[in-house]
């Protein structure tokens, strides 16, 4: 028993090594071709490392567009790991246009995968992310990417409290004019799976809102008179000069 336990871990260890290799090599192909690409950053990336028709690829071409091609200070929740590889998408950012990445995972799986491929600009972390969203490491952020807890379609609350959690422990670092973009939060239910669309209509009849890591955040943005700038799979906010909450609880 105690045998075969140890021979997954190292089967592990060596499959993780394989991949952090692979990837090194082509992350580097990857680089050197948008260097001489006239596509946008979320072209490429779609194309490379994800899919062109991936449901998140209109939220990142937005993202894209509002950064406008200026130094920009971006914290992410939740490393690249099973997404849309968002971390290399904000690297391929701060490396063509100056800027600085800050992402945290509570696993340290995800920093590992990404060994010795975003530039000097992205800082990994591990830790939770409310607490680190809290703490002195961020400052002043242009691009607050919130995609950590899953969502869990067939019991998505867990995820829509986590992301209020972070919503409100980012919310007084936030300038006017900075962008909160929320994962996994769809405004319509022909972005959620047939299967689990019966429970988010019930859902919504409960709570208001659609399920998603952005369902308590726009229940409370409701009470604010404030709405997303883009909305379809992921949502885009805008910071107001003043958020005015009725009921900040
Ligand atoms: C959907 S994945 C992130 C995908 C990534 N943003 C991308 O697009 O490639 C969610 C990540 O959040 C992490 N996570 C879950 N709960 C967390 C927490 N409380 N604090 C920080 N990270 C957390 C998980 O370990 C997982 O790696």
């Amino acid at each position: 028993m105690e045998k075969s336990g140890k021979r997954g871990k190292l089967l592990n260890a060596i499959r993780l090594e394989l991949i952090i290799a692979r990837n090194i090599l082509k992350s580097l192909y990857y680089n050197l071709r948008i260097h001489f690409s006239n596509k946008s950053l979320s072209e490429n990336h779609f194309n490379y490392w994800s899919e062109p028709d991936h449901v998140n690829f209109a939220a990142f071409q937005k993202i894209e567009s509002l950064m406008g091609g200026k130094p920009q200070v971006i914290i992410e929740t939740g490393t690249s790991a099973w997404g849309t590889e968002s971390t290399r998408f904000w690297d391929a950012y701060v490396r063509k246009y100056g800027g600085e990445v800050w992402s945290v995972d509570i696993r340290s799986e995800p920093k590992k995968r990404l060994k010795f491929q975003t530039s000097r600009r992205t800082h990994l972390t591990i830790g939770d992310s409310v607490e680190f969203l809290a703490s002195d490491t961020v400052e002043n952020p242009t691009i607050v990417f919130l995609d950590s807890w899953d969502v869990d379609w067939s019991n998505p609350k867990p995820a829509a409290v986590h992301g209020l959690k972070e919503f409100k422990s980012v919310l007084p670092k936030l300038q006017a004019g900075s962008y909160i973009f929320i994962d996994d939060s769809p405004s319509t239910l022909d972005y959620i799976a047939a299967i689990n669309q019966d429970q988010a209509n019930e859902y919504l009849r409960e709570e208001g809102v659609l399920p998603g890591k952005g369902a308590d955040v726009l229940k409370m943005l409701e009470k604010g008179g404030v709405e997303p700038i883009f909305h379809k799979y992921s949502m885009i906010l805008e910071t107001p000069d003043k958020w005015e909450f009725k009921d900040h609880s």
